[in-house]
């Protein structure tokens, strides 16, 4: 298990480019699959799930390959259905590739995914709106069998915005005969972003964003070169911890509209933010806070994004005051509120509410990372503390974060991977 080492205390100052957005870029890929012809895409991030994904869609008879950040998806060549088991067991988003592959060969199986440090993530939500469109569904020996001859267009209405299963439809539907009509869609940025890929290849779909879309199908869809988004979820990572130790950085490829919420905090709190341009935010903080309490609730998009909550936290371990922190998407995602403890962190929490005692110092110990963010969070949260801290699971924060360490360094702090 590979480690990352810090010693905080030093301000952040200089200029980081933020990757194409990982969550952008796993449906985008698994969207390939519709594509009559070769795809490129350009900003995909080199990160162990792409990497899995890749795998996959190889497994399916596709030929992919990596140029830089470049990858070249030849989709003609799929003929199989089936989603190994083992990389089904590696990473959750191979279920995305079961909308796509109904679409486009009548079939796709799966085992089902097990659910993860943060919560149980069932997939009756994909498999209800799949069957709308006219899959029909069963289980076989904990393989999931989805068939259909052809899929029609339906109206599906969720009844929680699931992101995941959104993509899935959206993907489905894409190729499906006539108008599917989403209603209580997820809005998130990476769901407009694969909206437009799909736009690209032939299918026509209104009101991505919003809560109710509407998608015409295309049985003959084409091809395109598609540019990922920039990632918001590594952008406001890296916000934060400047936000906490103090510094001046630019951050680049940064879109400014798709961290709502996240800005008016921490304007509040006496950070400077200036949008030097759509894509382009500077940062300035003091890194010292007066006393202000902050309550923040996670929500589906516009709402506070879930996947930065546990950053969010490491930051108010730096403001004095009393927060509190909500979360309202996953059942289990404050374990990192444990391991920020043994750095001196004063937090009493549940499984769903935490109570953050800020301003008190940290000090470095050995802390392990319990999932992706909350490793993130364990990393910023080191940047603040005193003397040395070792964050174990460096690999559990690398499936999101790309060269971490070195794109830390260059911004002054004192990290290295080993
Ligand atoms: C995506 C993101 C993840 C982020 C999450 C919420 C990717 C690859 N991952 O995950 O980083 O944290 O959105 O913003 O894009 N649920 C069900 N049944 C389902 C599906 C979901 O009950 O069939 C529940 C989940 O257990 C969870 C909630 O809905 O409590 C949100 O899940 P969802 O929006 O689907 O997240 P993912 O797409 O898995």
């Amino acid at each position: 298990m590979g480690e990352f080492v810090v010693r905080g205390r030093r301000r952040l100052t200089g200029t980081v480019r933020v990757n194409g957005a990982k969550n952008a870029a796993l449906p985008i890929m698994a969207a390939t699959v519709l594509a009559s012809r070769p795809v490129l895409l350009h900003d995909v991030p080199d990160l162990r799930d792409i990497r899995v994904m890749s795998q996959v869609l190889q497994a399916l008879g596709a030929e992919v390959e990596r140029q830089g950040s470049d990858i070249f998806v030849d989709p003609r060549t799929i003929n199989n259905y089936v989603v190994p088991a083992e990389l089904m067991q590696e990473m959750r988003a191979s279920i995305f590739l079961l909308g796509p592959l109904l679409a486009r060969l009548g079939a796709a199986e799966a085992t089902q995914p097990g659910g993860c440090a943060i919560g149980q993530r069932p997939i009756d939500l994909h498999l209800y709106a799949l069957g709308q469109l006219g899959a029909r569904i069963c289980d076989e020996d904990g393989r999931t069998v989805l068939r259909a001859e052809r899929l029609r267009g339906n109206e599906v209405h969720f009844p929680f915005p699931s992101v995941g299963a959104t993509e899935n439809v959206l993907m489905a539907a894409a190729m499906a005969e006539g108008e599917t009509r989403i209603r209580n869609a997820a809005m998130e940025p990476e769901i407009v972003d694969l909206a437009q890929f799909l736009e690209k290849l032939g299918a026509t779909v209104r009101g991505a964003g919003t809560p109710d879309i509407r998608v015409t199908g295309n049985p003959h869809l084409g091809t395109t070169e598609h540019t990922i988004i920039g990632d918001r979820i590594e952008a406001a990572t890296f916000i934060l911890a400047v936000a906490a130790t103090g510094g001046d950085i630019v951050v680049q490829n940064c879109m400014v509209d798709h961290l709502p919420g996240l800005w008016t905090r921490l304007k509040e709190l006496g950070v400077i933010i200036e949008e030097l341009d759509a894509e382009t935010v500077r940062v300035v903080s003091e890194g010292v806070f007066k006393p202000c309490p902050v309550s923040i609730a996670t929500a589906p998009y516009p709402g506070f994004a879930t996947d930065l909550q546990p950053q969010f936290m490491s930051f108010l371990l730096q403001v004095p005051g009393v927060h509190l922190i909500t979360e309202r998407v996953f059942e289990n995602r404050l374990g990192h509120t444990i391991e920020l403890r043994r750095l001196g962190a004063q937090i009493v929490a549940d499984q769903r509410v935490a109570l953050i005692y800020g301003g008190h110092p940290l000090h470095g110990t050995v802390v392990t990372a319990p999932d992706l963010r909350a490793g993130a969070a364990l990393v910023n949260a080191a940047l603040i503390a005193e003397g040395e801290t070792v964050i174990r699971g460096r690999e559990v924060i690398e499936r999101g974060y790309e060269n971490l360490d070195y794109r830390l360094r260059s911004l002054g702090a004192d990290i290295v991977a080993r």
